[in-house]
């Protein structure tokens, strides 16, 4: 009965999965027809996204996208992301995950490390530890790549009414932004399962469905 009741204490209880991304890779539309999905069939699924998912997370979210705090420093924008993503992943990742939920969430740490490590060029390094010190042991379990040129991306996002600060941003950040995307890739190549989002939608959510029904069986083969 101990050695059962130990067992049960050490069974992780939910699934973290991430998406990432360029901006117009898709990703949004994506996790909502996942997460319509699994919820269909039956699954505990919850949605969330980055920055934001939380009262506090949401109002440093508007501070870091607002088009007119074009004077943000790059650390000061790197420090407020790792805020907002300790706020979000305390008051409702964990949580939920502790529920044994399947929790999808648009965006996480590869965000900053491509984003501010690699496009504003503040170091991969240092962003890692500035996250680390966020997020703690709470990596995710598996993150989908939806891999699209930033040219494409670009493009996708066009003929968006309104553009944040990030949107804003030159062909040559975006740019920065893929590379920086790479580096992360080469770094996660375990936990990061690359999609092919030049693809029709739905067969990206087709391609990412699988991934996450491979996931889930091998999680509650795990489990049992
Ligand atoms: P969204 O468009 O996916 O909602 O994300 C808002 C913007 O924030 C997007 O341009 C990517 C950017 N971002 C970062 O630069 N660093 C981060 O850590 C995160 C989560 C987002």
């Amino acid at each position: 009965v101990i050695i059962m009741k130990i067992a049960r204490d050490n069974m992780k209880k939910g699934l973290f999965i991430t998406f990432e991304g360029n901006d117009g890779s898709g990703k949004s539309t994506i996790s909502n027809m996942l997460y319509e999905s699994l919820k269909k069939a039956g699954y505990p699924v919850i949605l969330t996204r980055e920055p934001g998912g939380d009262r506090i997370a949401e109002a440093i979210r508007n501070l870091i996208l607002d088009p007119n705090n074009t004077d943000m420093d790059a650390r000061c924008e790197a420090l407020l992301y790792a805020a907002s993503r300790r706020q979000h992943l305390i008051s409702k990742v964990v949580p939920a995950i502790e529920a044994g939920k399947i929790v999808l969430c648009d965006r996480f740490i590869d965000s900053s490390l491509a984003y501010q490590g690699v496009g504003r060029a503040i170091g991969f390094d240092a962003v890692y530890q500035i996250n680390q010190f966020a997020i703690d042991e709470h990596m995710p379990d598996r993150t989908l790549f939806l891999k699209l040129s930033p040219e494409e991306g670009l493009k996708r996002i066009q003929d968006r009414s309104f553009k944040d600060r990030l949107d804003q941003e030159s062909q040559a950040f975006h740019d920065r932004v893929a590379e920086g995307y790479q580096q992360v890739l080469r770094q996660f190549p375990k936990r990061i399962h690359i999609i092919d989002a030049s693809q029709s939608i739905e067969q990206v959510f087709q391609d990412c469905y699988e991934e996450i029904m491979a996931l889930v069986k091998e999680h509650e083969n795990g489990n049992s």
